[in-house]
């Protein structure tokens, strides 16, 4: 029942986004570069990090226009970060969310633009004009509290700078806190970031208690998260990824299975779950069952 019931909020949750990306993200754009941009974020993908800011919104009541282009610009980050990371100069690679990449089918400077603009974009978006009444669809405290979060979750202290140790550490025998911070960086911030993001549209009334039990959640939950996608590499074919099966052994990639071994990576998946959950124990915030199902699906899913 329970599952039912949050297969329908998934699906309204991701119909929402689907919308407000295709608003957002315009074709009219000089040079065909909308085009660009419309092909690398709509119509594809899990769509794990807009339903972590939704459901955290949602935990504590607030799920307006403020969390929908929260959620809508965590996932221009994103996918402005696989544009980039699969181009020639970093990973290489062909095919992305089923479809041929970016670089492969507009060219390797349309696909850096593309993900240019995205990175920009999501800031425009948390960053809208007054209406003709006076009003913001996003208070200006919560703007600055959004962006603030989202940037550091993108840059240095989070995705790009996780993207730098990674391209240093090709065929390098990285210890288990290297590959740890590692992958804090470059994918666990964002997913962090997802929940805060969430969490801060709830305002000011959320206690310090709460705030932190859902920053821990979201870092269990964001490494648990890389931890996966290393077993999928080497578990799941391409075409139920809908990317390179096996990239990261070709390449010379340290990862959790390359350091714990397939089953020491499974464990630490769990374990991190089980961190995920306890932590959500610990917030007092008022609904959290769509939290606890979106962790218990990142560590299940099969792609
Ligand atoms: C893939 O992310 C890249 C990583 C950060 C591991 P996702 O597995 O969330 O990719 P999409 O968004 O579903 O395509
Ligand atoms: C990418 O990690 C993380 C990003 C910041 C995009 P991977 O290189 O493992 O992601 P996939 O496997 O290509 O999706
Ligand atoms: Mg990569
Ligand atoms: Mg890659
Ligand atoms: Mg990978």
């Amino acid at each position: 029942m329970m599952r039912k019931s949050f297969e329908s909020w998934m699906d309204s949750q991701l119909a929402r986004v689907e919308c407000k990306l295709d608003e957002l993200v315009c074709a009219n754009v000089p040079a065909g570069l909308g085009e660009v941009m419309r092909y690398g974020v709509l119509d594809g993908g899990k769509r794990l990090r807009p339903l972590l800011v939704l459901a955290a919104a949602q935990a504590l009541r607030a799920d307006g226009e403020a969390a929908l282009r929260a959620a809508c610009a965590v996932e221009l980050i994103h996918a402005y970060s696989l544009i980039h990371d699969d181009m020639p100069c970093m990973d290489n690679d062909v095919l992305r969310r089923g479809k041929p990449t970016v670089h492969v089918k507009y060219g390797e400077a349309q696909a850096m633009l593309a993900g240019d603009a995205m990175q920009a974009l999501a800031f425009e978006v948390l960053t809208p004009d007054e209406d003709a009444g006076g009003g913001n669809p996003v208070a200006p405290p919560l703007q600055a509290r959004l962006c603030s979060l989202l940037a550091r979750a993108s840059g240095v202290q989070g995705m790009a700078g996780g993207q730098a140790i990674d391209l240093a550490s090709v065929g390098q025998p990285l210890d288990e806190a290297s590959l740890q911070d590692m992958h804090r960086r470059k994918t666990g911030a964002l997913l962090q970031a997802s929940v805060q993001m969430g969490a801060a549209c709830g305002g000011v009334g959320l206690d310090s208690v709460s705030w932190d039990a859902l920053t821990e959640y979201g870092a269990a939950l964001g490494l648990a998260f890389q931890v996966v996608d290393d077993i999928l590499d080497v578990t799941q074919g391409s075409d139920v990824l809908g990317k390179t099966a096996g990239k990261d052994a070709d390449q010379n990639k340290p990862t959790y299975v390359s350091v714990l071994g397939l089953d020491g990576a499974r464990r630490r998946a769990d374990a991190l779950h089980q961190r995920a959950r306890a932590a959500l124990e610990r917030s007092e915030v008022a609904d959290r069952h769509w939290l606890v199902m979106l962790a218990d699906r990142v560590v299940e899913r099969q792609s």
